[in-house]
């Protein structure tokens, strides 16, 4: 890792273990020009690969064809209005009412470490070492600065970006859009990776041939949503798993968000990541600054597979703060699919005395234990315990669980009120709403306005004075609608704009607060499932709940497509029972177990009611889950075969740091007949080293295994699966 400046070529260099990025300053004015980004190259003058001394040449020798030299210039950071027609990284309304404005080199710092980003989620230095250029640059006109923010990390070919603006003016902006990244590239006939869903069904890979225009995915809910995902990739025409090129881009937040790719007229791409500049708009007083959350870069030559460890890894070392990332999780059960709302202390008792006979180590209560909230219509800020339900209350409850031998973990919807609830009745201009428009209801409730420092104030505080008020462990910190109806009570009305990004900063607080207040406490995120599954979340809680969907073939798509990114340590993954809620399928209780396994691993069903058969099983997969909790929580994640391309079977493993050993799950989903076994070839083995499949006395070396493969006998019957074990000899 190293970051430099290059005076004679007046180029910054950027360079991971496996990467470079260089950024040029070009001409008179200060143009900052993007030069390369791609595989490691050496610390040669690049400056030739922004094309300026190509016609129309820059304008220093051509100023006559301004307009084409800004309107192809591989810029770092675009400006709006004033010559390059391509997207815009920044946009604003000055005093005139005009929109022009074009960010000029000025300086820069090189830094050792990470700086944080005021209010945000970021990456850190963490115990390996970082460096951070800061490039500042000016719009002399507007009295508009700005910091843009690279870094870099020791132990990672990972790259984050950000930006800081300043106004140094005396006059108020409006900040109308600020894209946290901006890159230039040529085109290379990429496809465009992006994880695309829906409640249930969240985070299924999907490619899209990059076509002239724009081409983007994006968010504007207020959360980054079930249906797009802050993510995406230029993958290469012929790139696999292990080979081929691959620029993946992940936004650092948890609200609205634009990943565009726009290829123009000279196949050149330019992709922006950022704050969704719909229904944003930021005033800037004198002096005032506004911070961009981050996005998180990969380049891999290595395929996709490669670009995956390295945000497995930059997020496990960089970005989870969480005490419990490399400790192994309680294995909990949680009683939503077990009772929904139909549950009082004596059914919550019965399930942890049967759970702790089976080896769960954790109750969870969910939603439908305060106020008088039978169903999803009422309730959301009451939370008081309902004593009809929960009698002798919540303390007594859990001394009894803690008696038997469980911990106890409770649910919250923090941000939510309810239209039927005591909190609405005495405050309904708490809830986000337009001025003599009734707010669109979603799964009957409203949002509350946590800009407010009274709503947030309450909000938390009922979250920690339960938690004050008993032995309780863990938490599931819900969201389940969407952002509407986007108006606040205390915001001027030249900063309606400001809402949905100062809720997503007040959600960060709040959790802030929270991991702050009750250091010990195992927080986990969710979202109506996934629709808050992103980068942003982790800094405040090691894992969240992935989809709703519990149905263990359904899961494959959903956590092969959320493990393109995400390490399985963050993945919350249940057992639950069949037919399944969502789907009505009928799975193997082994096969719901295995797939679970990649993930947090735990039971949401009511182990009361299970067949002998299955409640006998638990314990064995208990037994195999801690087995394998260090390996998976910290291995290497390598995906060999797809389910959803191949309509037949996922195979998927995770090989320790050390290449000591590796697990290996298949899962056939349909079987065929009159087929031999499928060879698998595994990857990430040590070439030199004999590894034994344990329980039997076949042993390979991993050069032979890699290239040669392993074949997997079809077992029989559909929705089965095996775990393979790769120990060393
Ligand atoms: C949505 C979550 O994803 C579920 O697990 C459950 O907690 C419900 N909300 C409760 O309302």
């Amino acid at each position: 890792m190293n970051i430099k400046y290059l005076e004679k070529s007046r180029l910054f260099k950027l360079d991971t273990n496996n990467t470079s990025y260089v950024i040029g300053v070009v001409d008179e004015e200060g143009f900052l020009g993007h030069a390369y980004y791609g595989a490691r190259i050496a610390d040669d003058d690049v400056s030739y690969l922004m094309r300026i001394y190509e016609n129309p040449k820059v304008p220093s020798v051509n100023n006559r064809d301004r307009s084409s030299f800004l309107d192809t210039f591989p810029t770092e950071f675009s400006g709006n209005n004033v010559g390059d027609y391509r997207e815009s990284a920044i946009a604003v309304t000055d005093k005139n009412g005009a929109s022009g404005i074009q960010l000029l080199y000025k300086g820069y710092r090189i830094i050792d470490g990470k700086p944080g980003i005021k209010g945000l989620p970021a990456t850190f230095e963490g115990e390996s070492k970082a460096m951070t250029l800061e490039i500042d640059v000016v719009d002399a006109t507007l009295g508009i600065e700005g910091t843009l923010s690279y870094s870099t990390f020791e132990d990672s070919d990972a790259i984050t970006r950000s930006v800081r603006i300043k106004n140094s003016s005396e006059d108020a902006i409006y900040l109308d859009k600020l894209m946290s990244m901006c890159l230039d590239m040529d085109d290379n006939n990429y496809k465009m990776l992006m994880l695309h869903g829906s409640w249930a069904r969240e985070r299924h890979i999907e490619y899209r041939q990059i076509g002239y225009g724009k081409q983007s995915v994006s968010s504007t809910r207020g959360e980054s949503s079930h249906q797009e995902h802050p993510f995406i990739a230029l993958v290469g025409e012929n790139t696999t798993q292990n080979t081929g090129e691959v620029y993946g881009f992940n936004f650092v937040y948890s609200g609205n968000f634009l990943a565009q790719v726009e290829k123009n007229q000279f196949d050149s791409l330019r992709v922006v990541m950022g704050i969704h500049p719909d229904n944003f708009r930021f005033k800037l007083n004198a002096g005032d600054e506004f911070y961009s959350p981050e996005v998180v870069m990969v380049y891999s030559n290595n395929g996709l597979g490669q670009m995956t460890r390295t945000y497995h890894d930059l997020y496990r070392n960089h970005l989870i703060r969480s005490p419990y990332l490399k400790k192994p999780r309680t294995v909990l059960i949680n009683n939503w699919e077990a009772t929904y709302f139909d549950f009082d202390n004596d059914k919550l008792l019965d399930i942890a005395r049967t759970a702790k006979e089976c080896g769960i180590e954790m109750l969870v209560m969910d939603d439908g234990w305060f106020g008088y909230r039978n169903d999803d219509n009422s309730s959301l800020g009451d939370w008081q315990v309902n004593e009809n339900k929960i009698k002798g209350g919540l303390k007594k409850l859990v001394d009894d669980v803690n008696a038997i031998g469980l911990k106890f973990g409770i649910w919250f919807e923090p941000e939510m009120i309810s239209p039927d609830s005591d909190l609405y009745r005495a405050h309904p201009d708490w809830a986000i709403a337009i001025p003599n428009r009734i707010p669109c209801r979603s799964r009957n409730q409203y949002v509350l306005d946590l800009t407010r420092p009274e709503v947030r104030d309450y909000a938390y505080n009922c979250v920690a004075n339960i938690l004050k008020s008993a032995n309780i462990e863990y938490v599931k910190w819900d969201m389940n609608r969407q952002l509407t109806d986007i108006s606040s009570a205390c915001l001027d009305k030249d900063r309606q704009g400001e809402l949905m990004h100062r809720y997503v900063l007040a959600m960060y607080e709040m959790q802030e607060r929270l991991i702050t207040d009750f250091p010990n406490l195992l927080l986990e995120n969710c979202s109506g499932g996934g629709a808050r599954f992103d980068p942003g979340m982790f800094y405040y809680s090691p894992q969240i709940w992935c989809s709703d969907d519990t149905d263990a073939i359904e899961r494959l798509s959903i956590q092969e497509g959320t493990a393109l990114i995400y390490p399985l340590s963050t993945i919350g993954a249940h057992v639950s029972v069949c037919p399944n809620h969502t789907v009505g399928r009928n799975t193997p209780f082994e096969t719901r177990g295995n797939v679970a396994l990649a993930g947090t691993f735990g039971y949401e069903l009511d182990v009361t009611k299970l067949s002998a058969e299955d409640k006998a099983a638990i314990p064995k997969q208990i037994g195999t889950y801690h087995k394998y909790n260090q390996l998976i929580r910290l291995g290497d994640y390598y995906r060999m075969a797809s389910y959803s391309k191949n309509n037949l079977y996922d195979c998927y493993e995770v090989v320790s740091k050390d290449k000591s050993e590796a697990l290996i799950t298949f899962v056939q989903v349909l079987n065929q007949p009159n087929m031999h076994s499928i060879n698998i070839k595994i990857d990430g083995l040590d070439d030199n080293k004999m590894y034994r499949i344990e329980g039997t006395d076949e042993a390979y070396r991993g050069l032979t295994l890699k290239n040669a493969g392993l074949l997997i006998e079809r077992p029989w019957g559909d929705f089965q699966s095996m775990l393979i074990h790769l120990v060393e000899e």
